[in-house]
């Protein structure tokens, strides 16, 4: 299940963060998480299974729309569905709004929504 980001869970986001690329020294790790605790339209969601956060999305809100900036999987769990799953709840979450992507998370979007369609 998905779950809002508090500051308890700081340090699992940020390890869930440095997943990504570009976010693989420290300081650019905090200043990612600093800007979703200080600004109040970026949205942080971890995924929940049992008592483990093996997520992450993390997503800039606008009016009809977001932008999915960051979404990773502890890789444990890689393959298994659950990155897709995450996002399908997003859409869920917010079906009034267009799902937009990044350079960086255009691929795996489109993945999940040609899947969607039968596309396959
Ligand atoms: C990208 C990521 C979140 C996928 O998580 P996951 O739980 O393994 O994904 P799923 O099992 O739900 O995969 C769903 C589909 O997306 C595909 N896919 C996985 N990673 C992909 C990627 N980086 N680009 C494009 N497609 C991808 C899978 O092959 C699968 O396709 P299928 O349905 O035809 O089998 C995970 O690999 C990850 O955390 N990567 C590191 C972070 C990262 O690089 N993020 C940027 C890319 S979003």
């Amino acid at each position: 299940m998905l779950v809002r980001y508090k500051k308890t869970y700081e340090k699992i986001a940020m390890g869930l963060l440095s997943y990504m690329p570009g976010e693989k020294n420290v300081k650019a790790l905090q200043e990612t998480i600093h800007h979703y605790e200080t600004t109040d339209n970026w949205l942080l969601y971890l995924w929940k299974k049992g008592d483990d956060f093996i997520g992450l999305l993390g997503l800039e809100m606008e009016e009809d729309a977001y932008t999915l900036h960051h979404v990773s999987v502890n890789p444990s769990f890689r393959g298994e569905g659950i990155g897709k799953e995450m996002v399908m709840r997003l859409r869920e979450q917010f079906p009034e709004k267009t799902c937009k992507s990044t350079e960086q998370t255009a691929a795996f979007l489109e993945r999940c929504t040609s899947n969607e369609e039968g596309a396959d």
